[in-house]
């Protein structure tokens, strides 16, 4: 049974897509769906890029990739990719055919974790409409700077938080989850 434990549970980001397009009505849905969240002070402070041309992602793909490489010895979580990131055949957007871009205005105090909530709403909702996503962090070198918002018309007082891939997912992944590590829960039960 499809459950809402059962989609958090069994979803999975995906990383390999097939050529379908996704339409403007459904991305759009999508995202109308997705800002269902709680925000902080009911600020809503969300803005969306949507890309559906692969050829541009492709461009911004090389571009992140060449500048991580660049900047490898002071981005220390980014060491352990350099092998992916040095492979020609790697795309970091994994050549889906849509990728949604949530920026958050830097006015809002708690605009990380609105804008996050939203993305992984997509995630679930994507999930639920039988099509994969995946956040795309390799992607936040590109899309957080003054010149790449500007090409997009997101004005200077909004960053980037999210840059989320969509796609119809090129085979049925596990039936499970992403297997969770061990963590702890500390009780405080008082007198229970
Ligand atoms: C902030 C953030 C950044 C991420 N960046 C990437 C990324 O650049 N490339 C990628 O393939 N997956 C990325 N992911 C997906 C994670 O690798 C994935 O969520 C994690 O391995 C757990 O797997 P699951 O989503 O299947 O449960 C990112 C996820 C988050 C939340």
């Amino acid at each position: 049974m499809n459950t809402l434990k059962n989609l958090i549970t069994n979803r999975r980001s995906c990383r390999s897509y097939t050529d379908e397009s996704l339409s403007r009505e459904t991305l759009t849905e999508l995202i109308n769906a997705a800002v269902w969240v709680p925000n902080g002070s009911n600020n809503q402070p969300w803005r969306f890029v949507v890309i559906t041309d692969r050829a541009l992602m492709k461009q911004y793909s090389d571009a992140a990739k060449s500048d991580w490489l660049a900047r490898l010895a002071e981005t220390p979580h980014m060491q352990q990719y350099e092998k992916a990131i040095r492979d020609p055949k790697y795309n970091i957007f994994y050549n889906a055919p849509a990728l949604v871009i949530i920026y958050g205005n830097t006015e809002s105090y708690w605009r990380v974790y609105d804008c996050s909530m939203v993305a992984y709403n997509l995630h679930l909702l994507a999930e639920e409409s039988g099509l994969g996503a995946c956040w795309i962090g390799f992607a936040h070198n590109v899309f957080a700077t003054r010149e790449t918002k500007a090409e997009f018309g997101i004005p200077e007082n909004y960053e980037l938080v999210a840059p989320v891939i969509l796609g119809h997912p090129a085979s049925s992944h596990p039936a499970t989850g992403t297997p969770r590590k061990p963590f702890s829960i500390n009780f405080h039960t008082g007198t229970e």
